[in-house]
């Protein structure tokens, strides 16, 4: 074991007594600190190297945690943490004021989840105190699924839980809910949950509600480049991959090749999430090289919006 793998036990005094850990979740590995420590909080911004401008998710152990962290808790929202807590759906809710700004961006919502992997829920249920957690990795790069990456991220600068790979392998789904005529559901950010299982829930709940997608620039944080691995990503549409493409890429981004690979996707978008980040992390190890990502109709449908998203994000080309 090296040096920066601690145990539960570890994780849960380092937590308490101020100082931050990353831990796994079901979605991806998360760098946590306790909310009510401004120091901790600083530091998750400075280790990170991520601006002040973009919120932080807090993690909590339960929905009577959630609810005391905002002044403005709806039947919507329990609706909704019931159909899908622990697991990967975030819920941006009016905040208390117990919810420091730092957390926030300054804005009066703030996103919470529970998480549901279990090394995560002992630790929340232990501690008692919500965690703000973003993924575990350098602003703007590829979010950590096992506890190798943080090591190697941070080159052991940072103390890990190890809790295996992360079973979804993107982040969770991050929902707004408004009211008005009918609840407006506007998503964030598409992940771990789909927009069909969201549409399920409601109705089950008899809500009258729309789904929307939010736009790129409506969403903080929401920037777009986004999830970058170490070198370029193309997106090619409803196309083969031959030399021809190769050519016209290498003219468009202005440089030459050595070695294309291309980007495991299969045909299960539960498998190819799981996945997702680790290849682009194994396929960015070769010198020189392309990762070219074939979007065809087999692999394009509903339950693949996440998938697509963090893709077209980490693109530098799409043809
Ligand atoms: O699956 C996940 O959500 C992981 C694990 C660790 O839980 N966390 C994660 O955190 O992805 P992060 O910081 O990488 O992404 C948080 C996203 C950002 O896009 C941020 O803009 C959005 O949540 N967010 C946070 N607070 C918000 C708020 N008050 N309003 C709108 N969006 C918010
Ligand atoms: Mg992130």
């Amino acid at each position: 074991m090296r040096m920066s793998m601690i145990s539960v036990t570890e994780a849960i005094a380092k937590l308490r007594a101020g100082n931050i850990v990353a831990i796994p979740t079901e979605t991806v590995y998360g760098l946590a600190g306790r909310i009510d420590d401004e120091s901790a909080l600083k530091q998750i911004f400075h280790i990170k190297e991520r601006p002040f401008f973009d919120p932080l998710i807090v993690h909590v152990a339960d929905i009577a945690q959630a609810r005391r962290l905002s002044n403005g808790w709806q039947d919507i929202y329990t609706a909704l943490a019931e159909a899908f807590w622990p697991g990967p759906l975030t819920l941006v809710v009016p905040k208390a004021e117990v919810v420091s700004s730092l957390i926030t961006a300054g804005l009066d919502s703030v996103a919470i989840r529970c998480p549901r992997h279990p090394v995560a829920l002992e630790i929340l249920k232990e501690l008692q105190i919500p965690l703000a957690a973003p993924s575990a990795n350098r602003f703007g790069r590829t979010s950590p699924t096992r506890a190798e990456h943080v090591e190697r991220e941070f080159e052991g600068q940072v103390d890990v839980v190890d809790g295996g790979q992360s079973e979804i392998g993107v982040e969770s789904t991050v929902l707004a809910v408004e009211p008005g005529e009918k609840w407006r559901v506007e998503i964030l950010r598409p992940g771990g949950v789909s927009r069909t299982q969201i549409q399920k829930a409601l109705e089950d709940a008899g809500f009258q509600f729309e789904i929307v997608r939010a736009t790129s620039a409506a969403a903080p944080g929401q920037l777009k480049a986004h999830y970058q691995p170490g070198c370029p990503v193309v997106l090619i549409e409803n196309k083969p991959w031959t030399a021809e493409l190769k050519a016209i890429i290498e003219d468009q981004l202005g440089r030459k090749f050595g070695h294309a690979s291309i980007l495991p996707l299969g045909s299960s978008a539960q498998i190819a999430a799981r996945s997702l980040y680790e290849n682009f992390r194994d396929l960015s190890t070769y010198n020189d090289c392309l990762i070219v990502a074939l979007r065809t109709p087999d692999n394009s449908g509903h339950e693949w919006e996440a998938i697509w998203d963090r893709i077209e994000r980490a693109a530098s080309l799409r043809l």
